[in-house]
């Protein structure tokens, strides 16, 4: 068992359905720490650079433009395991596959708008929080 950091986002649609504070309640309610919180918006540029690893996925235009399509909200978890536990609490990319419970079965929209996003090792994690965070900004 390890502590880790994670960056988590509220993608637009779960924010414009208003369910940011139910998502932020969830994840501390597993046991997980908030170190980090902002709302802000995406230009299509900034998206773009934040999912490069998909740019040559047939989905990469479409996810930025949803991506930059609203206000998110970035937040820093730290826990026991929390990259990929994270990942679990979020459920499948597809919220129609997710389990039961999961976030994107619970807020999902359909397999692009899919409510969170999480880093998905620590590569992306180390890579994925100063994206949005600077160390002033990480509060224990
Ligand atoms: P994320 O990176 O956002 O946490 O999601 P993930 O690991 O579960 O899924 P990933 O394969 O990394 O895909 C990134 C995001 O791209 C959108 N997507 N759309 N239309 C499609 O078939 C499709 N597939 C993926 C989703 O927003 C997905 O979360
Ligand atoms: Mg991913």
């Amino acid at each position: 068992m390890a502590v880790e950091r994670t960056l988590m986002l509220i993608k637009p649609d779960a924010v414009r359905k208003g369910v940011e504070g139910k998502i932020i309640a969830h994840v501390q309610e597993k046991g997980f720490k908030l170190l980090a919180l902002k709302k802000l918006k995406l230009t299509k540029e900034q998206a773009q650079q934040f999912y490069i690893v998909h740019k040559d996925r047939p989905f990469y235009d479409e996810l930025c433009e949803f991506m930059s399509s609203g206000p998110i909200v970035a937040m820093v978890w730290e826990g026991e395991n929390a990259i990929s536990r994270i990942r679990e609490i979020m459920g499948a990319t597809n919220p129609e596959e997710a389990a039961e419970g999961t976030l994107r079965k619970l807020y999902g929209t359909n397999v692009g708008e899919n409510a969170v996003h999480g880093s998905d090792s620590p590569e992306s994690a180390t890579v994925e929080i100063p994206f949005f965070f600077s160390r002033l900004e990480i509060v224990e």
